[in-house]
């Protein structure tokens, strides 16, 4: 049997073989397909990317029917429960396989190099405002970093590329740690080496007076989990902008200022700072009912719910709402947290959930555990964007590197008006 596709035009009758290619046609291969010798060709038209795939990729692999989602082949649950550290799984993406031991620290030895950040981009922070959101800060100074590395455009280079991944990993902890402070009002703590990848962070965030912060270790995993299960999802709306951003070869930092600015909306990584608005605005137990009510009738959506690609639970959501228990058992429970329940039940047995398959998602439990360990709301997206750096770094990387790649640039169905002439102002309507 050929693996080829054909088609018949109704139009003219004419048939045309198109090959196939892992279940998938390329879509310039519809050109041919024409009723007059100088028409354009047949286009596909997919708005939102509902079913075109852009990249070939050997990173993240989903089936979101089965639930699944493994980074290089290692399934997330194994991945969160073995991994001691972010660091390895950061590597794993960046790399294609897990650190041997020399290659872990030498790694660690190259990120941690890189955590402190250039005084003056310190200065550029302390500029914004006092109330300034903190990912409106963090989005801005990664594009700043630019402006400190110019030799970051060489990205054909791989000592100069691998010198820009070292960096940003090891600086947006940093950054995304004085962001939190300005916005608080408190001196910036510098980065400890000593610590691991999330120990110097919540350091970074949370030390006052004393001259070693002494981390949690219970919070210091659940940040290290929670970091893992956040470090990339394939063609997401932020990765498929720090692809496109990347596809223009412009240097790294830019891409990943942009990617980041995708991923602050709230239907992206801004959905767990909305899950926590709208538990509060739910307010008891006794609202869900006509909550879950207004979902039904359109009047908004269960944030937290859904996802593009999942069809069945999350993976990542399983493998927090565990984590939840083990953080309240030391934080006490988030109050919110039977609402959060209440809602899932609730959902998980409605006609309108089920037959929509919507599920909770990554952002339904990681707020309340994010809350409990003392994160101020407007701080999660950059919880989410820490993290994800590795993945979107590692996607920029395989986009610029692939041959079958060129700057990103989608057709459009022009609908607008045909030629028409210049009015002069007093013939205007
Ligand atoms: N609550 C209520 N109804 C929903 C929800 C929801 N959370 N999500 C989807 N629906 C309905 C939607 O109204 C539509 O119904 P109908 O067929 O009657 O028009 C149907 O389900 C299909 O939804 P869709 O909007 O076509 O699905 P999508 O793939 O375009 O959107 C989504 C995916 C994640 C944007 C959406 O489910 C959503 O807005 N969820 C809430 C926000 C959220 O939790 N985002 C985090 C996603 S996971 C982390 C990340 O990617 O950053």
């Amino acid at each position: 049997m050929p693996d080829t596709l054909t088609i018949t035009d109704n139009r003219t009758g004419k048939q045309y073989e198109v090959p196939i290619e892992n279940d998938t046609i390329k879509a310039i291969d519809l050109r041919k397909i024409k009723v007059k010798d100088d028409d354009f060709g047949m286009m596909a038209y997919d708005p939102a990317f509902m079913n075109t795939a852009s990249v070939k990729s050997k990173i993240t692999y989903i089936d979101g029917d089965k639930g699944i989602l493994r980074y290089r082949g290692y399934p997330i649950e194994q991945l969160a429960e073995n991994s001691t550290s972010y660091l390895q799984v950061a590597y794993l993406l960046l790399h294609g396989e897990l650190p041997n031991q020399q290659q872990r620290e030498e790694w660690r030895a190259n990120v941690k190099g890189h955590t402190f950040i250039h005084e003056n981009v310190k200065k550029l922070m302390e500029g914004f405002r006092y109330d300034a959101h903190p990912m409106g800060m963090f989005i801005s100074t990664l594009a700043a970093l630019s402006t400190f590395y110019p030799e970051a455009k060489n990205i054909f280079d791989e000592a100069t590329r691998k010198k820009q991944i070292y960096r940003m990993i090891g600086k947006v902890p940093t950054i995304a740690a004085f962001a939190y402070r300005h916005s608080k009002g408190l001196p910036y703590i510098y980065p400890d080496n000593d610590l691991t990848y999330a120990g110097n962070f919540l350091s970074m965030m949370f030390k006052m007076a004393e001259p070693t912060y002494k981390v949690n270790p219970v919070f210091e995993r659940a940040l290290t989990i929670l970091f893992i299960l956040h470090a990339d999802h394939e063609q997401n709306c932020s990765t498929n902008t720090m692809r496109g951003i990347g596809s223009s070869h412009v240097d790294p930092y830019s891409a990943c200022a942009g990617a980041a600015a995708a991923l602050w909306g709230p239907l992206h990584g801004g959905a767990n700072e909305a899950v926590l608005h709208m538990l509060d605005e739910i307010g008891s137990l006794n609202n869900v009912p006509a909550f879950i009510k207004a979902v039904k009738e359109g009047k908004g959506k269960l944030m937290g719910f859904g996802h593009r690609v999942y069809k069945n639970y999350d993976p990542r959501a399983k493998v927090i709402k565990k984590l939840a228990d083990e953080v309240f058992a030391v934080t006490g429970k988030n109050p919110k947290l039977d609402i959060a329940l209440e809602l899932e039940r609730i959902a998980l047995e409605d006609e309108y959930f089920v037959k929509r398959k919507l599920y909770p998602n990554v952002d339904f439990y990681s707020g309340l555990i994010y809350q409990s360990m003392g994160f101020s709301m407007d701080f999660f997206p950059v919880l989410f964007a820490i993290p994800r750096t590795a993945g979107w770094l590692a996607h920029w990387q395989e986009h610029i590197l692939d041959p079958d790649q060129k700057i990103a640039r989608p057709r459009q169905i022009y609908l607008g008006p045909a030629e028409r002439n210049w009015v002069p102002m007093d013939k205007r309507k």
